[in-house]
This record gives structure tokens, sequence and C-alpha cells, in this order.
């Protein structure tokens, strides 16, 4: 079964902007799929849709194969959970602590159980330090952690995050995609996120859906997407700064790539290929040469 099916999605705010124009989309159970696009392409209303926070007015959405107009707010609630972009939008109690148990909280639970989600939450997203800190000392990257670990103490077998790492810095980045890859390998939690950092997801998307003005332009892992450098640009968009190296590499100064490399270490592996074996060793005797 699918965790998530869109079919015909259309969507138009009250003002007349149409942001969505017929969109299809689905993500299997346990996958890990990206929605990129730029600024206004539709991501935020696409996501808003699937958590209902808006209501699609053609088309159908299923979250686990039930229509989402036939699950009560709290069945989609547990099934799904949302990541805003701005953790402000999210956090409102005083402390760490009583952010995250608010959820667990709220489905009454016994306070035993509360507090051992909210350890385990804290744990999944490297915050149990912060668990008695003020919301509001938090510095940016760990709001949006703690905003994480809110939405994890409900356990939804769906997460859906929207653009979870924009405002972070490049350590922070790293440290909140390698989060969502543990929940999603380790866990089994199927993922969605929405985003234009192009540079990450070929290490952590089995899937990357292209909007371009409310329409799926194209769809596919990584290395499809990827190959269609003209397409990507025409999405204003890029290709990841490793790709685009190699590509300007094999137009401008005809090497030889067969296969665009999407990640720092497949440039590596197809450089060394074309490198001759004694010019690598001898610069390594070179450097270690005292
Ligand atoms: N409340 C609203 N009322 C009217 N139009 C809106 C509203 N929210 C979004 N839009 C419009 O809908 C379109 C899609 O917006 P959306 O926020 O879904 O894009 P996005 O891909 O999330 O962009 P970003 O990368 O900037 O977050 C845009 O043209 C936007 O101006
Ligand atoms: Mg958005």
């Amino acid at each position: 079964m699918k965790a998530i099916e869109v079919h015909g999605v259309h969507y138009r705010y009250d003002d007349g902007t149409e942001a969505l124009a017929g969109i299809d989309f689905t993500v299997g159970e346990g996958e890990f799929v990206a929605i990129l696009g730029s600024n206004g392409s539709g991501k935020t209303t696409l996501i808003n849709l699937l958590v209902g926070l808006l209501t699609a007015r053609s088309g159908e959405i299923r979250i686990n194969g039930r229509p989402i107009g036939g699950l009560s707010a709290e069945e989609l609630h547990q099934r799904v959970g949302l990541v805003f972009q701005n953790p402000n939008d999210q956090l409102f109690a005083a402390t760490v602590e009583e952010d995250v148990a608010f959820g667990p909280r709220n489905l009454n639970l016994p306070e035993a159980e509360v507090q051992q989600r909210v350890t385990e939450a804290l744990a999944a997203v490297a915050a149990l330090p912060l668990r008695g800190r003020a919301i509001h000392h938090l510095s940016f990257g760990e709001q949006k952690r703690v905003a994480l670990a809110g939405v994890i103490a409900m356990r939804p077998a769906i997460l859906i995050l929207d653009e979870p790492t924009a405002g972070l810095d490049p350590a922070g980045e790293a440290q909140m995609m390698q989060l969502l890859k543990g929940l999603n390998r380790g866990e089994g939690l199927t993922i969605v996120l929405a985003t234009h950092s192009v540079d990450m997801l070929p290490l952590f998307a089995n899937r990357i859906t292209v909007l371009d003005g409310g329409r799926v332009l194209c769809e596919g892992p990584a290395e499809e997407i990827f190959c269609h450098q003209e397409m990507i640009v025409r999405a204003k968009l890029r290709l990841p700064y490793v790709s685009r190296l190699m590509y300007e590499m094999k137009r401008h100064d005809g090497v030889p790539i067969d296969r665009l490399p999407l990640t720092i270490g497949e440039a590596r592996a197809q450089l060394l290929e074309l490198i001759p074996k004694e010019m690598i060793i001898d610069s390594l005797e070179e450097e270690t040469k005292p």
C-alpha cells in the first residue's frame, strides 16, 4: 500500500492564485522523497494539503489508502506529522520538555509514557541536554531540532518537513539530514521533505519530485533528475555543485564522463579513473617527503 497518493489535485487560493495545477504524486511506505522546487512552485501548498491544513477543491488525496477527507483530524495527526519551515510557527510552550510533551499529553497517555516519549524524541534529535531549557533561549538550529522532536513524540508513520535545513549552518544541515536518514533507514519512517537545496539530496532521497509553477515537471531517482541540466535550470534550480563542475568539464574541455557524478565520492572515483596512476602515486610521495 502507498503511504501517500495524490491524483489530479488543483488548489487555488481565495485571491485567485492557482498554486497547484493538477498534481500527481505518490510516496511508498518507508520511502524518503524530496519535493524540489523554486520559490512559489507550490511545495508548501502541497504539504499543507497532505496534513489537512488546506483542503483540495478537486482531485484526490489518500493517506495509507484512505481518502484524507474520511480521516478525523486526530487520525490524520497520528499518522502524519508536519515540521514547519519556521520553528516559531510550531513551538509555543515555555520549555523544551513542555513543548515536546504537549502532543503525547493530548493523547491522554499516562504521565510515565509521556515522559518516556519526550526522552526518546529528544534523544532521536540529539537534544536531550536541552530538555529543561527555555524555548526562547534556544538557537535557531536547536529550535528546529526541538520542533522535530515534538512531531516524533507523536510517533507518526509519515513525517513531512517543509525545508528542514533552511537557515541552518553547514554542520547543522548535515546533522539534520543524518537525523532524518536515521529515522527513515533505522525506524522505517516514511519521509517527505520540501527543499530547494540540491547538494544533499543525492545522499538521502530515494526519489525526487520537481515542482514548477504548480505542476510536476519530472520525478525519479536523483541520477535521472539531475542528468537533465536544461530542465533543472528551467525550473529555476541548479545541479549539485559537484555535478555542475563535471558537466562543464565535459562540455568545455571534452573530459570523457559517461555518467554525471552527484556526490563528491562519485566524482572522486571518476576522476581517479581518468588520472594516470603514476601521477597520483608521485604526488602522494611528494607530500610525504620530509
Ligand atoms: N495564502 C495565500 N494566498 C494567496 N496565494 C498564496 C498563498 N500562499 C501561497 N500563495 C501562492 O501560491 C503559490 C505557491 O506558493 P507556495 O508557498 O506553495 O510555494 P513554495 O514552493 O512553498 O515556495 P517557497 O520556496 O518560497 O516556500 C505562490 O504563487 C504563492 O504566491
Ligand atoms: Mg514554502
